[in-house]
């Protein structure tokens, strides 16, 4: 063989075993912060089902639940390292690294449960979506969400100024610690699994939480007051690693894209047609329920409005699409 054949079939056999190992047998790995028994954990283990099924057993998916990999921000690098496949995370994390999907919580953006999966499931939202692998690294398959969020306090909130001062739990990200600050509380980040022990202990006074949380984990058992806002909506992406992404060939991708989104939206759907009955669930404890509406919160709404119009462009036009959404 002269020296060019002898390349181009060492080429050639590059190829093949890329081609090959592109198509390999996968265990994927999968990590969430909800513990088991959450709807989020569920449904990854609802993709991991489907997945084996359409790859016909070649495929598999181990869900680590729970933040047994690390927080949010741990996983994040992982993924983008390569050293974690996919993840069902919350937005918060993501918007830390591209400001713009900050737009997504805007205090008040959606009016009810409905509203929020309509606009999730919108294309100004999905189109969103297409920012993630240049400036996270990250593919995003699809929108999931916990809810909307409320406040849950150990003493009654009856006003505004009974926020001043108050330490609120928040998930740890941007555009909801500017939320707390212009409402005058001192914003206390912690995952949701330290959740519990914090308000147990006194470490905070009040939490920023979904129905379906406060119940499933019984914070209410340590926080008697809420404070029913539905002041924001609260985002979920599933997403995979765009290293790991990388490697796939066009078959797989189109298994784990159409599977992963459609186990997303089944998490839209159940939050649709659980949330009211949830807020009822809550109703029917041993807790004092006030309902407040965006007044409540005119001031912290304008001052956030001012931090991040500029920072979040996609903004205006998921104002929009929410309009006409609610029309
Ligand atoms: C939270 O941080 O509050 C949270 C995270 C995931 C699901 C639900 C709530």
């Amino acid at each position: 063989m002269t020296r060019i054949n002898t390349l181009v079939a060492t080429g050639a056999v590059a190829m093949l075993s890329l081609a090959i190992s592109t198509a390999e047998a996968r265990d994927f790995r999968l990590g969430l912060v909800t513990p088991q028994s959450h709807i989020w954990s569920q449904e990854a283990e609802g993709f991991a089902n489907d997945l084996a099924e359409r790859s016909g057993g070649e495929h598999s998916v181990s869900i680590f639940p729970a933040q047994q990999l690390g927080s949010e921000a741990q996983m994040v690098q992982q993924l983008q390292a390569g050293s974690l496949d996919m993840a069902f995370l919350t937005l918060a994390e993501v918007s830390n690294r591209i400001p713009d999907f900050g737009a997504l919580y805007a205090p008040f953006l959606v009016e009810n449960i409905d509203q929020a999966a309509a606009l999730l499931r919108s294309d100004t939202a999905t189109d969103m979506l297409d920012l993630m692998p240049e400036q996270a690294g990250l593919v995003g398959m699809g929108y999931g969400m916990a809810g909307l969020r409320q406040i849950l306090s150990r003493e009654p909130i009856e006003s505004a100024e009974d926020l001043s001062g108050l330490k609120v739990r928040i998930t740890p990200f941007d555009p909801l610690r500017d939320f707390f600050i212009a409402a005058g509380t001192a914003p206390t980040p912690l995952p949701l699994p330290a959740v519990y022990d914090a308000l147990a202990n006194g470490q905070v006074d009040a939490i920023d939480m979904d129905y379906d949380s406060i119940r499933l984990l019984k914070f209410y058992e340590k926080a008697d007051h809420l404070v029913v806002s539905n002041h924001m909506m609260f985002p979920m992406v599933a997403v995979v690693s765009g290293r790991v992404w990388a490697q796939l060939d066009d078959e797989d991708r189109d298994m784990i894209r159409s599977s992963m989104a459609e186990h997303a939206n089944n998490i839209l759907t159940h939050f649709q047609e659980n949330h009211d009955a949830w807020g009822e669930e809550l109703r029917q404890q041993d807790i004092t329920v006030t309902e407040v509406g965006p007044d409540f919160f005119a001031q912290a709404i304008e001052e956030w409005e001012e931090i991040w119009a500029p920072k979040a462009p996609s903004l205006s036009a998921l104002r929009e699409t929410a309009a006409q959404l609610a029309e």
